[in-house]
């Protein structure tokens, strides 16, 4: 039986700092501590010591086994600030991303169907339109313009509020909402605050739904034993998965794009290379960095005992560039096959909008630099801002001319 006795003390925290100079690196650390252990012991900001998984085997390990729970209620957060302070709670009914089997398998059941690849490439060729739309507008406006909010944002946000059924009215009001649930930098009251503006706005859409069914996802889930509040909940986690995060993966993987040229230029001569492409723009940038698990009971892992109630950060950041999975790793080569990126995550919770989101950013980037080839930063790169405030990473804005 495992005992520990022979790990190296425990980590003081989770790496934080990306290094300067490159904006798509993760953390430096994490390349000794993935060498070193690529599952060790880490101390969280409320005291107690967990795990950190920095390996790839090792968070899909975790991240496929039961034994590992999603709940909320039993996390311990692993970054320092006011999301840390909290007492955990857990999920509201229908947040089932923070939920685990039985109870997360019965929504999600009810949503695999709308959301299966064959659906989405049924929806090739309305985000086809919805990207010539915005490139039209870009061309009517003319540079310099910040691509992240005249492009990057408003493809997926419209796509997901078709999607779902969101009326083209109410669509600015619930970007704004769904973006300020997910930004860190606003603190936890102006988060909730944001959220249950969000939640209010969703009722009423579910109630809309249920007197007038329409062609969407919100309406055919109204035919399911859900209650409005699980309705309304599943709504908005849709659309705090859905969309911020489609943007924030267009708007950097441009960015990334352009200061590569030469991937970029093997990109446009070669178009078909395009999902291969995609793949590893998701792992080379890893948005989405740290998915976290709880265990329910103890664990022998990687020749560790993980004890039930030890919280596990599985950096999918590290994992994406772990060299025994990937040769050459810190390179941008969409000629790689990037396949088992962790960027969706993995396991039951793998994410459910991946074939969407996938279709989204190839078609942005394709369509993005076979309109305008010459395409580049309107300021100097190092200024570009980085968001590093929230849930994923990304690029504030993006200033671009041609
Ligand atoms: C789950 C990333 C786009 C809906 C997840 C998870 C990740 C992720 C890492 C798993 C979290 C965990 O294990 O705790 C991303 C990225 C996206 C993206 C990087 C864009 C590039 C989307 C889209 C939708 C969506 C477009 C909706 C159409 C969801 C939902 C879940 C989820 C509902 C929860 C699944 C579950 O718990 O079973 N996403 N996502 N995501 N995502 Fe996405």
């Amino acid at each position: 039986r495992p005992e520990n006795a022979t790990s190296p003390t425990p980590l003081p925290g989770l790496p934080l700092e990306r290094p300067a100079g490159c904006p798509f690196d993760p953390p430096t650390e994490f390349a000794r501590i993935r060498a070193e252990q690529p599952l060790r012991q880490m101390v969280y900001p409320d005291g107690h010591v967990g795990w950190l998984a920095s390996g790839h085997a090792q968070v899909r390990a975790v991240l496929a086994d039961p034994r590992f729970s999603s709940r909320a209620e039993l996390v311990h957060w692993p970054i320092p600030g006011p999301v840390a302070e909290q007492t955990p709670e857990p999920a509201p009914p229908g947040m089932f991303q923070r939920m685990d089997a039985p109870e997360h398998t019965r929504y999600r059941r009810l949503l695999t169907g709308s959301f299966t690849a064959r659906r989405m490439r049924q929806l090739t060729e309305r985000i086809s339109e919805v990207t010539e739309e915005r490139l039209n507008a870009m061309e009517r406006r003319g540079p310099a313009l910040d691509l992240f909010q005249e492009y990057a944002l408003p493809i997926p946000a419209q796509m997901m509020c078709e999607v779902l059924g969101v009326p083209y009215e109410a669509r600015e009001t619930f970007q704004r909402q769904a973006i300020a649930t997910n930004d860190n930098s606003l603190g936890p009251e102006a988060q909730y605050a944001a959220f249950f503006e969000l939640q209010a706005f969703l009722q009423g859409l579910v109630q809309a739904k249920r007197d007038q069914p329409t062609d969407d996802v919100l309406s055919e889930l109204t035919k399911s034993d859900l209650t409005d509040e699980e309705l309304a909940n599943v709504g908005s986690l849709l659309l705090g998965a859905g969309f911020d995060t489609t943007a924030n993966m267009i708007g950097l993987s441009v960015f990334a794009l352009l200061r590569h040229p030469d991937q970029l230029a093997t990109l446009r001569a070669e178009p078909d290379l395009a999902e291969g492409a995609v793949e590893e723009l998701l792992r080379y940038l890893t948005i989405t960095d740290t998915a976290i698990r709880t265990a329910l009971e103890d664990v022998e892992l990687d020749g560790q005992l993980i004890r039930a109630g030890d919280t596990v950060t599985c950096a999918a950041q590290a994992a994406n560039r772990d060299p025994q999975k990937y040769p050459d790793p810190d390179t941008l080569d969409i000629r790689r096959r990037a396949t088992g990126q962790l960027t969706f995550g993995h396991g039951i919770h793998q994410c459910l909008g991946a074939p969407m989101a996938r279709i989204e950013v190839k078609v942005a980037l394709v369509e993005l630099f076979r309109r305008f080839p010459d395409l580049r930063l309107a300021i100097p790169a190092d200024e570009v801002p980085m968001r590093t405030d929230a849930d994923f990473y990304g690029v504030k804005s993006l200033p671009v001319t041609w």
